[in-house]
């Protein structure tokens, strides 16, 4: 395999899904802005309030079903570029929304679960679920009742596919991240891994230096619908 053919590993965060319409975490005005996190995305905050915790997560899921929700340039880019590029390109993001894979993306991993995705805590089936989800909701597998969560990782929990993240970072040729602030790990440690690995040329594209812009070799920064097709651009070029 010749250099420019080894494989591209992309990291995704909110600010990729931004110009589409869905807020951010940590921008001005941004979803912790709005709720506490120890209020809607733990493990304790959905033993000790699940109505809570569902409304949250059906207010989300509602807005991506039914407010028209689409997959803006930036997606589209990074799924033209998986079809296109002679060696491998994995998406690896932590949204939970469903518009990499609306745009085309099919190496996808969801590292922080999906929104249209429901889990069974009896069973442990996951199952596709568009509506909104009830605290006394029966579940389609096993019929066991107040036992369905939203299939997302919440704060304190391991997030999902660690041990095919890291083989993918291990090989990886290049390493991009955009639109996510580095706040969060283990995502925000997955530059320092493709550097480690020794042969990854590392990128980020995001509206501003995220906290860990440092690690990074090189960086474009301004909305993602404008790097993400100039830069993909430039791959392929
Ligand atoms: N284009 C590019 N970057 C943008 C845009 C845009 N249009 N809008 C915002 N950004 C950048 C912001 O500057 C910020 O650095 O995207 C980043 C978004 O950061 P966060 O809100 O922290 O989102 P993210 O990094 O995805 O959060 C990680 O935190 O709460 C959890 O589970 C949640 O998966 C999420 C994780």
């Amino acid at each position: 395999m010749s250099e420019n053919e080894k494989s591209i590993v992309i990291l995704t965060g909110a600010g990729i899904s931004q110009e589409s319409g869905l807020d951010t975490f940590r921008d001005e005005g941004g979803i912790w802005s709005q709720v506490r996190i120890e209020d809607v995305a733990t493990p304790d905050a959905f033993r000790r309030d699940p109505e809570r915790v569902q409304a949250f997560y059906n207010a989300r899921r509602s807005q991506l079903v039914r407010s028209n929700v689409t997959p803006n340039s930036a997606h589209r880019a990074l799924a033209s570029l998986e079809q296109k590029y002679p060696g491998d390109v994995y998406i690896v993001t932590q949204n939970i929304d469903n518009l990499h894979e609306a745009a085309g993306s099919r190496n996808l991993i969801h590292m922080h679960g999906e929104l249209l995705k429901g889990r069974c805590l009896d069973c442990a089936d996951i199952v596709e679920w568009s509506s909104d989800m009830g605290v006394g909701e029966a579940c389609p597998s096993c019929a066991s009742k107040n036992k369905l969560r939203p299939h997302v990782v919440w704060f304190g929990e391991m997030p999902l596919y660690m041990d095919e993240i890291c083989r993918l970072l291990d090989e990886c040729g290049l390493f991009i991240s955009i639109g996510t602030s580095g706040n969060v790990y283990p995502a925000a440690g997955f530059v320092q891994h493709a550097r480690n690995s020794g042969n990854s040329r590392t990128v980020e594209l995001n509206m501003e230096p995220s906290e860990g812009a440092t690690f990074f070799e090189e960086a474009r920064y301004g909305p993602a619908t404008g790097i993400v097709p100039a830069f993909v651009k430039e791959i392929l070029a």
